[in-house]
């Protein structure tokens, strides 16, 4: 019996994970963008001091919302689209639990300020072992499953996986090659220049296929069920997977523009960025075409909407990025406000909305449902988190431009014309707007949980037959 049915009890974990550990990452980035408002918040308590809670959030939306999301879809669509069950069930079971752990231990040690101190890559030596042994069963599972295929070919949607689950090994691996001296303390093995470059060949290619390549498999998947067409180009669906990929590992430099980098290295990684616009417009563009003759469909369906409003910030990041990496736009935005609102365009707008259009298809499928509770509380989410993300950006938009022409702003004898908390201050209102805007995406995220709620106590438990035809 097992035999002829998908294992969906491994893709329900990941799905109601996806769920509450996006409400916990961004309940925190709600915290920390009120701590930039107002500092007292940390309350002199060393545990909720900003500098400890930011790591946080970032690790918890990335890796724990993004992540769960990605074991979720990733384990749904390899089944489907290659026709036979999980290959060892044993070990996708341990890739929920252990997944479940790094996330648990993360929650305790960077609070407790633990931390390796490398952006992205701050859990501690035995934590990172734990990520490996982990992603080496997520490795064979998937690749098991490819293995033992029924279909003929690969799905494009696996490809994109694919490459995502290889690169992440070897990022995390080469990254944090490190010396430990104690049980939670380690020392990297790469010092100087070079220890920023591999953090920066990591940081960006952790963008480039834990953030982009792994959500566009998502992609090519969801859009085309959702609005019951195929993809516009198969071809360049193939043309955006191997270009992307190639393009991607090279353009890491971008975020070490004006440094002690050989200036070549600075050049290299801006030329890269913007060659890399070609390959992502050519996803973008394959995305909402998919929905050639299907556009009515937008007007009535919001899983729809979500899906096809990410691929619209998807576009709008990667074009935005290539731009921030021309060396001299980079001199006014580098460490300014307009990066984190290039991030939340990604981020919220790209990321957290392709996850979101996803679970929302996923979840009535995989607890006997025949759709969401209530359809009309996804409008409504729909719209608190476009306007949400939009508040976020703009205001992040502004502020990192007049932070970054204030700071430059010279007086005629070569004195700075405003002091830092000048500048400080100019930024409050923005944080304000920011925080609404967060606080609109978090709210709809607590719809999200109470109609997922609804939809799963109606529901049951379902074991879905593998078909006999070749189709998914
Ligand atoms: C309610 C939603 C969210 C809010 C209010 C929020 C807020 C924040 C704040 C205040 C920061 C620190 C900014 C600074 O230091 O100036 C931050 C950083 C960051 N957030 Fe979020 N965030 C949210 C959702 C997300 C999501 C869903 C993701 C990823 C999928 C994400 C990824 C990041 C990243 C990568 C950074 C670090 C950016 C950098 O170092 O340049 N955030 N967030
Ligand atoms: C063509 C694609 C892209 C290019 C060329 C690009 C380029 C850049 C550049 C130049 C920066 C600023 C570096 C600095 O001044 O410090 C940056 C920062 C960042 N981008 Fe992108 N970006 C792209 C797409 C995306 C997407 C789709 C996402 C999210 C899903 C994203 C997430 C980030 C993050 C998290 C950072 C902040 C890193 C940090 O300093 O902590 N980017 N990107």
């Amino acid at each position: 019996m097992e035999a002829s049915t998908y294992n969906y009890k491994v893709v329900r974990q990941f799905a109601i994970t996806t769920i509450i550990w996006g409400i916990v990452g961004m309940l925190v980035g709600v915290y920390i963008a009120s701590q930039l408002i107002w500092p007292q918040l940390s309350f002199n308590i060393p545990w909720l001091t900003y500098g400890r809670l930011r790591p946080l959030h970032t690790n918890a939306v990335i890796f724990a919302f993004g992540g769960s999301g990605l074991f979720a879809a990733s384990y749904y669509i390899v089944q489907r689209t290659c026709q036979v069950r999980l290959y060892a069930q044993k070990l996708a079971s341990f890739t929920f639990w252990g997944w479940q752990a790094v996330i648990v231990a993360a929650v305790i040690t960077l609070p407790m300020g633990l931390t390796t101190t490398k952006e992205y890559a701050e859990l501690e030596w035995p934590i990172d072992i734990l990520i490996t042994l982990v992603w080496v069963a997520y490795a064979i599972v998937f690749f098991g499953t490819i293995a033992k295929r029924k279909t003929k070919y690969i799905y494009v949607s696996n490809w994109f996986f694919g490459a995502y689950i290889i690169t992440i090994a070897l990022l995390h691996i080469v990254n944090n090659l490190e010396i430990p001296v104690t049980l939670f303390k380690s020392y990297s093995i790469y010092a100087g220049v070079q220890d920023a470059m591999v953090q920066w060949w990591y940081g960006h290619n952790a963008v480039g296929f834990f953030l982009t390549t792994a959500f566009l498999g998502m992609m090519y998947y969801f859009i085309p069920k959702q609005a019951n067409r195929p993809i516009f180009s198969y071809r360049l669906s193939i043309v955006h997977f191997w270009s992307l990929n190639f393009i991607y590992m090279w353009a890491g430099p971008h975020h070490l523009q004006y440094t002690v980098l050989p200036d070549w290295v600075q050049s290299l990684g801006m030329v890269f960025s913007l060659m890399l616009l070609a390959p992502s417009w050519g996803g973008m563009m394959n995305g909402i075409m998919t929905l050639s003759g299907a556009w009515d469909k937008l007007r009535t369906d919001p899983i729809l909407k979500f899906l096809v409003t990410s691929l619209a910030f998807y576009g709008m990041s990667t074009f935005e990025g290539p731009m921030m990496a021309i060396k001299t736009v980079n001199a006014l935005s580098h460490y300014t406000e307009w990066t984190i609102g290039h991030v939340h365009s990604g981020a919220l707008g790209w990321v957290a909305m392709i996850t979101i259009g996803s679970m929302y298809y996923l979840i009535p499928r995989l607890f006997g449902r025949e759709e969401m509770y209530s359809v009309k509380l996804i409008t409504t989410h729909f719209w608190v988190a476009t306007l949400g993300v939009v508040l976020y950006i703009a205001a992040m938009w502004i502020a990192g431009v007049t932070q970054g022409l204030m700071w430059r702003a010279s007086n005629p004898d070569g004195t700075l014309t405003y002091a830092f908390a000048q500048v400080l201050n100019a930024m409050y209102p923005f944080y304000f707007i920011r925080l609404i805007g967060g606080l609109m995406f978090f709210s709809g995220m607590l719809i999200m949980a109470y109609n997922v709620w609804k939809t799963v106590s109606a529901g049951k438990v379902v074991e879905a037959e593998i078909p006999q035809a070749v189709y998914a």
